[in-house]
């Protein structure tokens, strides 16, 4: 499934750009060297990387 439509980047690859570290939408961006356009997909990008934060942050305890 794409997350990003204009860039054709798909879930699996946002996912391991946060698992690379990326902690922002620019640096999901950076990882899969794409530009954001029309910034629709940022939202779900947020999303997810909360989501692995918390469950880092569930791991953790
Ligand atoms: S959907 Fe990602 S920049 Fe447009």
């Amino acid at each position: 499934m794409y997350v990003c439509n204009c860039n054709g980047i798909r879930e699996r690859e946002v996912r391991a750009a946060i698992e690379a570290g990326a902690a922002r939408p620019a640096e999901v961006f950076r990882h899969c060297d794409a530009r954001p356009q029309c910034a629709r997909c940022v939202c779900e990008m947020r999303d997810m990387i909360e989501d692995q934060a918390q469950a880092l942050r569930f791991a953790a305890e």
